[in-house]
């Protein structure tokens, strides 16, 4: 599978709920997202927003709001659940968030840095960083290397030969969002009883000279 915008809108429809994961992660970045200070004076992103779980929680306490998507139907759902809340909706592929460069205070990814490609999550990673003020806060949950899972190399640049959405350990991670400018890393295995697997959790600041 690819994971184009119609992949993840057949995989959402399959969902009632409105979150596509069970509720540990979730709880884990609210817990975080209230300690942001002066929250009502800054704009927050959800960046691949899918039927917008999270959105009345950012709209509540942030000033502005942003919700990003590239899957039609599932940013059609998110805009019908979220009616009377201000948020803005963009139809927008994640590797080109040109429109939106130093954009963001807060930027929130919850299991949307994810597919098959690791040239796509680099470039994502990327383009977050430069949607983010100088000092903006990322806060993003990815799916996680199990720790019965055998270990096996880090993937560098040109080693991309993956069929099946990739899975992160800690020290990768920690690689990546360095590589692509994001410091002050803190990771967080959280389990996601949902989908019997654990998650990282990850929080990080953006930095425009590393
Ligand atoms: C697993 S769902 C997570 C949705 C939501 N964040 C949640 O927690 O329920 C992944 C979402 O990321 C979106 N997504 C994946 N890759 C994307 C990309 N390159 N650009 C924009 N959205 C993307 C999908 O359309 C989907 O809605």
């Amino acid at each position: 599978m690819l994971w184009n915008p119609e992949d993840w809108d057949a995989v959402l429809a399959r969902t009632e709920k409105l979150r596509s994961h069970g509720p540990a992660p979730l709880t884990a970045l609210q817990g975080l997202l209230e300690k942001v200070p002066d929250a009502e004076r800054k704009t927050v992103a959800d960046l691949g927003c899918g039927t917008g779980a999270l959105l009345p929680l950012l709209a509540d306490r942030f000033g502005h709001c942003v919700a990003i998507d590239y899957a039609p139907r599932t940013l059609a759902r998110a805009r019908k659940s979220c009616v009377g809340g201000s948020v803005r909706f963009r139809r927008r592929d994640l590797r080109d968030l040109t429109p939106f460069r130093n954009s963001f205070h807060v930027a929130v990814a919850v299991e949307s840095i994810v597919g098959p490609r690791l040239e796509d999550i680099d470039r994502m990673l990327e383009q977050v960083r430069r949607s983010l003020v100088e000092g903006g806060r990322f806060f993003a949950v990815f799916p996680a290397m199990q720790r019965q899972d055998p270990p096996r190399p880090m993937r560098l640049a040109g080693h991309d030969h993956s069929v099946d959405m990739l899975c992160f350990h800690e020290v990768e991670l920690q690689y990546r969002l360095t590589r692509h400018g994001f410091q002050g890393i803190r990771l967080r295995r959280v389990r996601d009883e949902d989908a019997g697997k654990d998650k990282l959790l990850a929080t990080s600041t953006a930095r425009a000279n590393n």
